[in-house]
């Protein structure tokens, strides 16, 4: 493999156009009572493992992994429009990685940084999103708990960046790297598959949306061993 840096393209800004998400409503998830605890920095990254055999948590832990994770601190406006802070690290501040929510039973929900809400979303191909999620339970077949799948907006970083390639992978790193800090923190069970659900994108947005897949994620409640019903 050729390692080829990215480079800057002169003058090219960040237009942080909206995704075309099928039929999306809000949905509310009361993340009130809940926090990411007490536990000191040392207690987590010591603590932090890999879990395979999981069970469905309560959909409200599993939505406060994800906000926690990709929540926006400051969005930026003006000059500064397209680009956001967070506790997870991003080539040019322009965070291009969400989380889709999927589980049993739940229509798909998408995490909104830029308005802090979810949105359950329409599968525009359902037979996609059936076989984005025995492909999971292929890789992790005693994970029965939530799957978030990574997906990247690429059209800023592609417009900002040539070759930029490495920083989308290097950015979703992070993010795996941060949500597995925060479950450890919430104390839920949390997994990386090597797949990277492409079937999500299919299933939910249209062709040349200028969204990839990056990564899945398992997370649930860890220990208790129980079959799908
Ligand atoms: C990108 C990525 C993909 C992974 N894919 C899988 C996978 O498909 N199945 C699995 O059991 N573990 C997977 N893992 C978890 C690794 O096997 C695990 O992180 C590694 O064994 C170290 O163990 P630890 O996370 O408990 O420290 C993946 C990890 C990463 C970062």
């Amino acid at each position: 493999m050729v390692p080829i840096d990215p480079r800057p393209n002169a003058g090219a800004v960040p237009r942080g156009e909206p995704v075309s998400w099928h039929d999306p409503h809000i949905v509310e998830f009361d993340l009130r009572p809940l926090s990411l605890g007490d536990r000191s920095l040392e207690s987590v990254l010591r603590a932090r493992r890999s879990s395979r055999i999981l069970s469905e948590a309560p959909i409200e832990d599993v939505a406060f992994a994800i906000r926690e994770t990709l929540r926006a601190h400051f969005v930026g406006v003006a000059a500064k429009h397209g680009r956001k802070l967070k506790a997870v690290v991003s080539s040019g501040a322009l965070h291009p990685v969400m989380g889709v929510l999927l589980g049993r039973d739940v229509r798909p929900i998408v995490y909104d940084d830029i308005s802090d809400r979810f949105l359950s979303v329409g599968a525009r191909d359902p037979q996609q999103l059936n076989a984005f999620l025995k492909n999971c339970r292929k890789v992790l077949p005693e994970a029965n708990g939530h799957w978030i799948a990574l997906v990247a907006d690429i059209r800023d970083l592609s417009r900002l960046y040539s070759d930029h390639q490495s920083l989308l992978w290097r950015d979703a790193g992070a993010v795996i790297q941060a949500m597995a800090m925060v479950a450890e923190a919430r104390d839920l069970a949390f997994c990386p598959l090597g797949i990277l659900g492409q079937q999500v994108v299919d299933a939910l947005l249209p062709s040349a949306s200028g969204l990839v897949a990056v990564g899945v994620v398992a997370i649930g409640r860890r220990g208790i061993h129980q079959n799908a019903s």
